[in-house]
């Protein structure tokens, strides 16, 4: 029996697992690394943590799952997105990674939206606009603020690639991760020559590209001392978390669209072309299926909204779940399914970070609309669980309007494991929902990846229909989803009403 290993990068850690042939997960294993805020809005880790946890967790790893090392076939990489990793000439890290979430870009945003001509421009180049999030805007905060970092950077690394490099001694990175840098024509999988000169930016800056499943090197054998790993075990490029993800639930083909609560959401729509919002609201990214792009929607507080709520008035619940062992979010959601769907007028706006898609607004902030005396407890935790459902159904019409297939909706993450928030986004989606028998996230897809990369599976379809079962439908009750139509529009309204007074905060 062949076995694999995948390897998440994420924002608060490491996670490991290893997989057989066919697809069981045997061993998996966390490590936490801090999270550096320095400044409000600023968000930085440092790539020797993520190497030490890496090196931690394929140790603790392979002593969990006691299998023989020579049955291993392959290791691959899931990753955070978009966040800069810059070395130097002798390959040094020059400076804290900066984050996906960190939002200090916002004058380089519009710098490089004017030096290359123009919003419209940019998406038609990058297929995506400047955000403060994506990889470009740090890379020039870092010209226009350090300038003596700036001059000794011989390459830029996204994080999963900087460990990647650190596992087999080669750069690389993968189209789904590089989509998110804005220096890819996510159309042609090319850097982008007319970004790069456009903004005075040296292309030997970048590594070679190469597709998820395509092999990017070998363990060496200081990073076989290491890790543990055997030196010589081929190394697969991996993807970017929400691809790997994408592997790990089966939406892989047009058609099957994944819907994730987790701390942020996401809505993601795999096509077998690029389809670009002109608008640039939703993302058009390469997935780590080589022939597929995907248009991806993102909510920055999704189940953020609900453990805002449960970590400042839940104490209660917080109490009793420390008492029984049981979930605090099972004591706080248990009275909202008595509340009628509308929360009886209540409605909750889930911008506590602001918000990505559609509104690209990062002054947007948290609302709870419609307070009356006959409102209590359970009426507040289900207007959040509706309100966050109305910012996905926001990425999902994004979805239709594009015309791309919803045949089937794949629910995941946290959101997936509630029935309550199961049938709200049946609901308000209006369509027929989906959970499926797996739930391991993106380090699951990325052993997936490195399965297909070196012939374990002989493509991802074979490995979707061998590993992957729909296991539960949620069908819309049409007459909540008519309710819910009310309070959809009013939920729309409110955030145009509201959009000055959010940026006057
Ligand atoms: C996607 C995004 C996040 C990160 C963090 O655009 O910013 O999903 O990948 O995991």
């Amino acid at each position: 029996m062949k076995h694999l290993i995948g390897i998440d990068i994420g924002t608060t850690g490491a996670k490991s697992v290893l997989i057989n042939e066919r697809g069981r997960a045997l061993a998996s294993d966390f490590q936490e690394y801090p999270l550096m805020l320095p400044r409000p809005g600023w968000a930085e880790q440092n790539p020797e943590d993520w190497w030490r946890a890496t090196a931690a967790s394929l140790r603790n790893l392979l002593a969990l799952s006691g299998i023989a090392r020579s049955s291993l076939a392959g290791v691959s990489f899931s990753g955070q997105m978009h966040g800069l990793v810059c070395l130097d000439d002798d390959c040094r890290v020059l400076r804290p990674a900066i984050l996906w979430c960190d939002q200090r870009t916002t004058a380089e945003c519009r710098l490089i939206e004017k030096t290359l001509g123009g919003r419209a421009r940019v998406i038609a180049l990058a297929s995506n606009p400047a955000l403060e999030g994506f990889t470009l805007p740090k890379l020039v905060w870092v010209r226009e603020h350090e300038p003596e970092v700036f001059k000794a950077v011989r390459k830029v690394l996204l994080p999963k690639d900087y460990i990647r490099w650190r596992l087999t001694g080669e750069f690389g990175m993968d189209m789904s991760d590089a989509a998110g840098t804005l220096m890819l024509d996510v159309k042609k999988k090319r850097w982008s020559r007319e970004i790069m000169r456009g903004l005075d930016l040296d292309m030997s800056l970048l590594p070679p590209l190469g597709e998820s499943p395509g092999i990017a090197g070998a363990v060496t054998s200081e990073a076989a001392r290491e890790t543990g790993l055997p030196e010589g075990l081929p190394v697969a490029f991996g993807g970017a978390d929400n691809t790997c993800a994408a592997v790990g639930n089966g939406v892989i083909e047009e058609g099957i669209v994944a819907v994730s609560i987790g701390t942020s959401g996401t809505v993601i729509a795999p096509t077998s072309a690029p389809v670009r919002d002109k608008l640039g609201r939703a993302h058009t990214f390469n997935h780590s299926v080589p022939e597929l792009w995907y248009v991806m929607g993102v909510m920055q507080a999704a189940g953020l909204s609900l453990k805002w709520l449960r970590d400042t008035f839940g104490g209660l619940e917080r109490a009793m779940a420390a008492e029984t062992g049981i979930d605090a979010y099972e004591f706080l959601c248990a009275g909202a399914g008595a509340v009628p769907p509308g929360a009886e007028g209540l409605i909750w706006l889930p911008y506590l970070n602001g918000e990505r898609t559609p509104h690209l607004d990062p002054h947007a902030r948290g609302v709870l609309f419609g307070i009356s005396p006959r409102h209590g407890r359970a009426h507040v935790v289900r207007a959040v669980l509706e309100g966050v459902v109305f910012g996905l159904r926001d990425s999902l019409e994004i979805i239709r309007s594009l015309k791309i297939p919803i045949n089937e909706i794949r629910l995941t993450g946290g959101g997936a494991k509630s029935a309550i928030w199961r049938q709200i986004q049946a609901d308000v989606f209006g369509q027929p929902v989906v959970t499926i028998n797996v739930e391991e996230g993106p380090a699951f897809g990325a052993a997936i990846i490195a399965g297909v990369g070196t012939g374990v599976f002989a493509s991802f379809k074979q490995a979707a229909s061998r590993i992957i079962k729909v296991s539960r439908e949620i069908k819309p009750d049409p007459r909540n989803s008519a309710a819910y139509e009310k309070s959809y529009r009013l939920f729309k309204k409110l955030y145009a009403d509201l959009k000055d007074d959010f940026a006057s905060i």
